[in-house]
């Protein structure tokens, strides 16, 4: 579904991400591993189109994207939901979510998605006129999480979902990530918890520096022993 080939980008003359290949399947997980700073940012924004690579492929569905702009690129159904989970504080849960289905394709469909949503996260619904600001970081990343669900998908970029979160928090965001999996829509997830991120995901990426040091499917990276010494601790 999403196609990455040998992929360079960085911030003006300073070069972060080198010689990225990837690819994300549609209902699979991919984890993107890596300590902090090893370009996991960097390489969603530049797959949201919010940064320009300069060098490299990128193909959604068959068609290159790498010209285009970050809002075509989300009615595709390649969907970011950023890394500190960027709601807007002030307004409602609700009105954060609606935000999420603000393109052409996705407007006719917002009413059932929220419904959707509020399924999937029932405590959104309990709390949908509370100010987005008021909820704990869980909650608000479950916001962003339907944010992301109301664009309707087919790729969603996950930029440390279970960050600062308490571990029953993350526990739920990881099992919310297997049932948004299991509908059927990819999931590309940047991850410092390479325990929690191997054991969901399907595959898995490692960066160091901004270049692939390791890939393959999660349970061969869970037997490595460079992943279990500098990743999993053991
Ligand atoms: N806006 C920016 N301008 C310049 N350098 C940046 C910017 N954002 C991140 N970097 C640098 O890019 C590298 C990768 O950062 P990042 O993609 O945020 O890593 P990660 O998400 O894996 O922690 C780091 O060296 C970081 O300092
Ligand atoms: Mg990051």
């Amino acid at each position: 579904m999403l196609e990455i080939e040998r992929l360079e980008a960085g911030y003006g003359d300073v070069a972060v991400l080198h010689g990225i290949d990837l690819t994300v399947e549609a209902g699979a997980v991919t984890a993107l591993l890596g300590s902090n700073g090893a370009g996991k940012t960097t390489l969603m924004s530049t797959l949201a189109g919010l940064i320009a690579p300069s060098a490299g492929r990128l193909r959604f569905a068959g068609q290159p994207i790498e010209r285009l702009p970050a809002s075509r690129r989300v009615e595709m159904g390649l969907v970011l939901v950023p890394e500190g989970r960027m709601l807007f504080p002030d307004s409602s849960v609700e009105e954060n979510l609606l935000l999420g289905a603000y393109t052409h394709a996705a407007r006719p469909m917002a009413r059932a998605r929220l419904s959707e949503i509020y399924a999937l996260f029932p405590r959104l619904a309990e709390r949908r006129r509370q100010r987005a600001g008021s909820l704990s970081g869980g909650e608000q990343q479950m916001a962003a999480l339907g944010r992301g669900l109301m664009a309707g998908p087919k790729i969603l970029l996950l930029d440390e979902p279970s960050l600062g979160l308490a571990p029953k928090m993350a526990q739920l965001v990881f099992e919310t990530i297997a049932a948004i999996r299991a509908q059927g829509i990819g999931i590309l997830l940047a991850e410092q918890d390479a325990h929690a991120a191997l054991k969901l995901a399907d595959s898995a990426l490692v960066l160091e520096n901004g270049r692939p040091v390791l890939a393959g499917p999660a349970a061969q990276l869970r037997a490595n022993t460079q992943v279990r010494e500098s990743y999993l601790g053991l």
